[in-house]
């Protein structure tokens, strides 16, 4: 178990550049096997999800490698169309292989995928969709088998804009023959991303970023090189901590077309966003203000991953926020652990209550997935004295050295029994 030991109050203060978003490449990491040809990914963070992913890909066969930030994937020899059940519980993008695996094999296994515990995240959506291209399903024992000898292009509409449904559907299609339209799909950047590298590929496929895909099937793709886009998340996750401090830092390679309903909460909470060409800076005000209402949605809406970093700033603004997790039924997990730290925060179902304190108090706390840990080590830069976050190493499944790029911020922030050795 990692711990984190963060002292709280030093102002952010410098600038820091934004790494590779990790919600475009894993699921491009799965798209490098509709080919045979190497994918050479640029770039590539070094994140234990994208760690977890390569596993994966090397367990069905291909040859995985990293050359400093390039990662590059070798599918030649992959012969596996069954997911390892362990690796594929630990992280949820691993669901993201089936299409492709579809696309290779004509069948596919696998168990239900993990992540991190934010809800129920079933994958109906995802086997609705490959039904939809005539993939034939069913589940033995918590075993989902998948036959996708009669797969065939033709329309899939989506009952919710999924994320992970809309990439993987999109992925099992660009190899069928004629044209797939794809209705209800969600708009992520990270979508756009995805077809921009499928497309480079050799594939044809527009759309992305509206409610409709369509996919022209090509008979072959080959092999390129690709800088996934920068880490949306990331960046606000950073604005944040410069926002809490009372800092005023500058970001680099920063989406900001992506991040209007971030951007647009953290004005109303007081920061002073300046931007020019991909960088941004953020000056934060003495004092945070409280924000009206904060509804997490699909993209353009206000991401869910930002949630509970935002609830983590209006434990400190003057006034009372409210926030209302409408995508996941069970992402409150670091509310208990910031009110040990002294904030004031009522869950009622999909609501938080947040009256802002005057002041937090460093506790012992534990980060129970990815963005609540990251959220605990906002309240903790800010908070008296010292704050320990154990399990930290689940911060590590999309922050790059998170410590790091604080410390270079001016944070007092460290990490014990460091393991950050990943692909
Ligand atoms: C992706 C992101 C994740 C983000 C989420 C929502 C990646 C690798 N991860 O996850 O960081 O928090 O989008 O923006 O890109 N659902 C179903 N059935 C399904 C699939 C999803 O009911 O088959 C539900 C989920 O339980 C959840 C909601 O739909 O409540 C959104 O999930 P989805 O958009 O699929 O998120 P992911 O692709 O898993």
């Amino acid at each position: 178990m990692d711990v984190l030991r963060i002292r709280g109050g030093r102002r952010l203060t410098g600038e820091w550049t934004v790494h590779t978003a990790k919600n475009a490449v894993l699921p491009i990491m799965a798209a490098a096997v509709l080919t045979a040809e190497k994918t050479f990914l640029e770039d590539c963070p070094f994140l234990s999800d994208v760690g977890y992913m390569a596993d994966i890909l090397r367990t069905l066969g291909c040859r995985v490698a990293r050359s400093g930030r390039t990662l590059e994937i070798d599918p030649q020899g992959m012969s596996g169309y069954e997911m390892p059940d362990g690796l594929a519980k630990k992280i949820r993008s691993s669901i993201f292989l089936l299409g492709p695996i579809l696309t290779r094999f004509h069948k596919a296994t696998v168990t239900f995928p993990g992540g991190c515990e934010i809800g129920l995240r079933p994958i109906d959506l995802h086997l609705s969709g490959l039904r939809q291209l005539g993939v034939e399903i069913r589940e033995e024992g918590g075993v989902i088998h998948c036959d996708g000898r009669h797969m065939c292009a033709g329309s899939v509409h989506f009952d919710y804009p999924s994320v992970g449904a809309t990439e993987n559907v999109m992925m099992a299609a660009v190899l069928l023959k004629g044209r797939t339209v794809l209705t209800n799909v969600a708009r992520e950047p990270e979508i756009v991303d995805l077809q921009q590298f499928l497309n480079r590929m050799g594939a044809k496929v527009r759309g992305a970023g509206s409610h409709t895909i369509v996919v022209e099937g090509v008979s072959k793709l080959h092999g390129v090189s690709y800088r996934p886009m920068p880490d949306r998340i990331v960046a606000g996750t950073m604005l944040a901590a410069a926002a809490i401090t009372g800092g005023t830092v500058r970001l680099e390679r920063v989406p900001l077309e992506d991040m209007h309903a971030v951007c647009s909460k953290l004005r109303e909470m007081g920061c002073v966003l300046t931007h020019q060409g991909e960088g941004v800076t953020l000056h934060a005000p003495e004092k945070l203000r409280a924000f009206a209402q904060l509804q997490t949605q699909p993209h353009p809406g206000f991401p869910t991953d930002m949630q509970a970093q935002l609830l983590a700033l209006a434990t400190l603004a003057s006034g009372t926020s409210v926030l209302v997790e409408n995508v996941f039924e069970n992402r409150y997990g670091h509310a208990g652990d910031l009110n040990r730290m002294g904030a004031d925060v009522l869950i009622n179902g999909r609501t938080a209550v947040v009256r802002g304190v005057k002041e937090l108090y460093g506790a012992q706390v534990t980060a129970r997935d990815l963005r609540g840990g990251a959220a605990l080590a906002l309240a903790a830069l800010r908070a008296n004295g010292e704050t320990v976050i154990e399990q930290a190493q689940l911060i590590d499944r999309g922050y790059e050295d998170l410590e790091g790029a604080l410390a270079s911020l001016g944070a007092e922030i460290r990490r014990e029994t460091t393991n950050s050795e990943y692909t």
